[in-house]
């Protein structure tokens, strides 16, 4: 069966765990090495991966790139505005003629469905690098995150803070996954997809929802935050009235516990979802956030290409 990567569950729990074990073992053994230089083994040697881009990426669209260059494999970068996709090529089509080029297509879109649609079609593993609905590719990286600095995640207390988004998503995912506790702090009207809830909690997970961002964070181990505006959604500056009270700030921080980190996925909004003394201050670990995104990824692709 081709291994698709559309969400934290079409993977599960063990193989997720295998990948952040092997993320972490290729991660110490290149320590120093320049980072155009391939692992020692090069598993992915002679493997070519598409990236279709409907939207903006830093992160993502590089640490892939990276991601296949030191697994020895290379990438090709598509965005879709310079594709046949751009002016109606159907999914279906695109799925089928890519998998005829390549090994593995990692796409980033609006509708998730269009993701499923291009799993449905093609004959080679699909890798969702954000859609609307979830980003599951950042969870991986925020779970070896927390684990490198020191938490397990049975037991987890984690809050999130803000918009019910495309990440959030992902985190209670994971939250059913690794059974840790998420407390979630989001205003009326923009509360996450209730079906990834319902999800998590039937798989054991303690997911509490509260209006209130002193309690979401009282006691919290690990403290999340994102964009109040996601890709696509720039027409909706209305929002930021009904988000204020949920910005991380040295307050709410201080109520969580005194180890506790602070992550976000980056891109991110000084002075607006967090205060810059916050995601500039020594509680915050967002670069190594952001550095795993390219060990994560590398974990994916070889679970995705059946070598893990
Ligand atoms: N966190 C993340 O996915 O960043 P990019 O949008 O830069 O890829
Ligand atoms: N929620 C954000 C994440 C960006 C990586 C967005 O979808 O724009």
């Amino acid at each position: 069966m081709t291994r698709h990567f559309l969400n934290l569950s079409d993977a599960g729990g063990d193989a997720i765990a295998a990948m952040l074990n092997d993320a972490v073992a290729r991660k110490n053994a290149r320590q120093a090495w320049p980072k155009g230089q391939a692992d020692a083994d090069a598993p992915l040697a002679g493997h070519m991966l598409a990236m279709v881009f409907e939207k903006n990426s830093t992160r993502t669209r590089t640490s892939f790139e990276m991601a296949m260059k030191q697994l020895g494999g290379d990438s090709i970068f598509m965005a879709s505005g310079q594709m046949q996709l751009g002016r109606g090529e159907t999914i279906a089509d695109t799925a089928r003629v890519l998998s005829r080029y390549v090994d593995a297509i990692m796409i980033r879109t609006d509708d998730h469905d269009k993701v499923t649609e291009l799993a449905h079609y093609a004959s080679v593993p699909v890798i969702n690098g954000l859609t609307d609905l979830s980003h599951p590719c950042q969870i991986v990286a925020d779970l070896l995150t927390v684990m490198e600095h020191g938490k397990t995640l049975p037991g987890l207390e984690l809050a999130w803070l803000g918009d019910g988004n495309n990440v959030l998503n992902s985190v209670v995912e994971a939250a059913g996954l690794f059974k840790f506790n998420l407390r979630i702090a989001v205003p009326e009207g923009y509360e996450s997809d209730s079906n990834f809830i319902k999800v998590a909690k039937v798989a054991g997970a303690n997911v509490t929802l509260t209006r209130d961002a002193n309690e979401a964070v009282a006691g919290a181990d690990v403290v999340v935050t994102d964009t109040w505006v996601s890709m696509g959604q720039e027409h909706a500056h209305n929002k930021m009235a009904a988000m204020m009270p949920y910005q991380v700030n040295e307050r709410l921080m201080a109520t969580a516990k005194p180890d506790a980190v602070f992550l976000h996925c980056l891109p991110a909004h000084r002075g607006e979802e967090v205060t810059a003394a916050v995601i500039d201050g020594p509680q915050s670990v967002i670069w190594d956030e952001a550095e795993n995104r390219l060990h994560a990824q590398k974990s994916i692709l070889l679970w995705a290409l059946g070598k893990l």
